[in-house]
């Protein structure tokens, strides 16, 4: 199991890279994939074609919340990891034919709840197992990192806009990974739909991080957003398909 991450400042299109990351590891049939909304945007779903409501499923905030704090998580028998591990198997998560989806919405996110987290990281820690990739959409700013419910990870992608304040945020993020003790293999630069051109080479030299690629602009994806439509189902020539396609390439999950 490899675990992904974007992270990044607001629209910079981590939430989409992160579909589209799905999207190669579908078509090249590396699967299953375990898709992971972090974010209390919660925009993944959408993006990907998954309304969980509509499924009858919960938020693993809202489940932590019926379990912990609802029915006093604390005096049952079972124990608090066991308990939450079970109950997001059966009520929170979303089983498609490529891909398993889960979010975890917002209470737990603006909330701190040291037993709920605590638990939490246990049950994600076994139910990420069953999965060949985890990948994570985080919310916009680095106070996740401190949270650390991904203390294990493979790939952080920093995705950055045109501002010189999103170099700063490379530096940042950085810093924080390490100081939070994020284990984490590698700390990858992408070009986000916005980032231009001519900026990229600043980005190859002036970062100490392997800058992967740009995401190509591409107006498909903005109408589908619009539209609601998951963006697994982008045509393959799309240009954003095609641009994330390299970026995955040069990341050596995908071979030319
Ligand atoms: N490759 C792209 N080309 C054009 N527009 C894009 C692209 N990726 C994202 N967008 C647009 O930008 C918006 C923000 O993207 P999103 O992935 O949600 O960013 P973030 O998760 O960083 O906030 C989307 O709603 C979409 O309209
Ligand atoms: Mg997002």
């Amino acid at each position: 199991m490899k675990t992904l991450v974007t992270i990044g400042r607001g629209g910079t299109g981590k939430t989409s890279f992160v579909a589209l990351m799905a999207k190669c590891f579908i078509e090249i049939g590396d699967t299953p994939l375990l898709l992971v909304d972090a974010d209390p945007d919660q925009n993944l779903g959408e993006m990907v074609g998954v309304d969980l409501k509509e499924k009858g499923k919960k938020t693993v905030s809202e489940l932590l919340v019926e379990t912990f704090l609802e029915e006093g998580g604390t005096t049952v028998g079972v124990a608090p990891t066991e308990r939450i591990e079970n109950k997001i198997w059966t009520h929170g998560v979303y089983e498609g034919d490529y891909f398993d989806f889960i979010a975890l919405g917002t209470k737990w996110v603006e909330g701190c709840y040291c037993l709920p987290n605590a638990a939490l990281k246990g049950a994600l820690e076994s139910l990420t197992k069953n999965y060949r990739y985890v990948l994570i959409d985080s919310p916009a700013g680095l106070e996740h990192l401190n949270r650390r419910i991904t203390s294990k990870v493979d790939d952080i992608f920093d995705v950055l806009d045109p501002s010189k304040k999103s170099f700063a945020h490379v530096e940042r993020a950085h810093r924080i990974a390490k100081e939070v003790k994020t284990d984490f293999k590698n700390f990858y630069v992408v070009g986000g739909f916005r980032f231009p051109e001519s900026l990229e080479g600043k980005a190859e030299k002036s970062s100490k991080h392997e800058f992967l690629g740009k995401i190509a602009y591409d107006e498909a994806v903005e109408e589908y957003v619009l539209a609601g439509k998951s963006l697994l189902e982008l045509p393959r020539d799309s240009l954003a398909y095609v641009s994330a396609k390299k970026i995955m390439e040069k990341a050596g999950y995908i071979k030319r």
